[in-house]
């Protein structure tokens, strides 16, 4: 990993260009239904983002809960992009950044660099962005970096996210305003959800920083309990969800907005063998593993099912909203 600053910028060293990453598996087009085009994964067995749209998911999930209300013009908000896939994100963010006349202090985690490379390729895709915002997404996959004196700075870190994790706490630790964590859902990618990973990822943040993530798992919920942080819903102003995701953070976060406080039907969920977390002591366990391990401590938990959960909510037959 090319090394990463700890003061006003982003140091200079050998870039993480794109040949870095491994890459596995087919990765095919999806339309989502916003129009935007997506992928799906033969690796993770999953798409990369809902089928409603990619724009869309971006803008909801990750933009609005971000706030970027929050920062005075003219401020540096110290974001890490953990999935960069597509890179929808982190361009949704650079826009709604500089819209606000913030400049973003980036840091990419991504282990396959085709994702990134496959949207720049597509007409479609151009389509949704600014010419600068194109330019930085170009800049940042042919040469692992993007600097504009307007947006600010990014580096991507290519490979596996666990392995990246100690060099950005040594860059970034306490002092990170916003993490996007986009990785496939943790039945798909449990680790990147492990207990051990999300207190990696919750050191990083600064006292009013925010973790922003699609997912609403129990499991992925608990974890970042256990890690200190507190918890919030996303609202859905269709109410077709029963939620959209979870914002955390070492503070209180405010309840009104995009955030609501979890209902008493989300923090009963969480006292069911659903929210039994991933573990990978070792931050290098393999997906099946993770999973064994998890199923064996469920199968000795004394907490109730989660279908006994869904029945006493009248959620039968599954609830909604625990992936994409
Ligand atoms: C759901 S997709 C992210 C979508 C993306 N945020 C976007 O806007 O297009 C998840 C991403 O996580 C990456 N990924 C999976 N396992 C990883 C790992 N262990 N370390 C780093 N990246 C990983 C995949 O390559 C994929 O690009």
């Amino acid at each position: 990993m090319a090394p990463l600053d700890s003061g006003s910028g982003i140091a200079e060293g050998p870039a993480a260009g794109p040949a870095a990453g491994p890459a596995a598996g087919r990765l095919e087009r999806r339309r989502t239904a916003d129009g935007s085009p997506s992928l799906w994964s033969e690796e993770f067995a999953e798409a990369f983002h809902c089928g409603q749209g990619a724009l869309a998911e971006a803008r909801a999930k990750f933009v609005a809960p971000a706030q970027l209300e929050r920062f005075a013009a003219g401020t540096r908000v110290r974001v890490v992009d953990l999935g960069v896939g597509l890179g929808y994100n982190s361009a949704a963010l650079l826009e709604a950044a500089c819209d606000r006349g913030l400049r973003l202090q980036w840091w990419g985690l991504e282990q396959d660099p085709r994702p990134l490379g496959l949207a720049l390729a597509d007409p479609d895709y151009r389509a949704l962005w600014r010419p600068q915002t194109l330019t930085l997404l170009q800049e940042l996959h042919s040469g692992g970096r993007w600097a504009n004196p307007a947006a600010g700075e990014g580096i991507w870190c290519l490979g596996d996210a666990r392995q990246q994790l100690p060099q950005l706490q040594m860059a970034l630790g306490g002092r990170c305003d916003l993490i996007l964590h986009d990785a496939f859902s943790p039945g798909r990618c449990p680790q990147l959800w492990s207990l051990e990973f999300l207190a990696g990822l919750a050191a990083l943040l600064q006292p009013q920083g925010r973790l922003l993530t699609y997912c609403a798992a129990a499991a992925v919920r608990q974890g970042l309990l256990t890690a200190g942080l507190q918890l919030a819903s996303f609202a859905d102003p269709s109410g077709r969800a029963w939620s959209l995701g979870t914002a955390a953070s070492p503070s209180p976060l405010p309840l009104d907005g995009p955030l609501r406080a979890l209902t008493p039907m989300e923090r009963d969920h969480l006292a069911t063998r659903a929210a039994e977390p991933y573990r990978d002591p070792d931050g290098a366990a393999p997906a099946a593993a993770i999973h064994a391990a998890r199923a064996r401590a469920q199968a000795g938990s004394a907490a109730c099912s989660s279908s006994a959960w869904r029945r006493r909510w009248g959620l039968e037959p599954g609830p909604r909203a625990l992936g994409r």
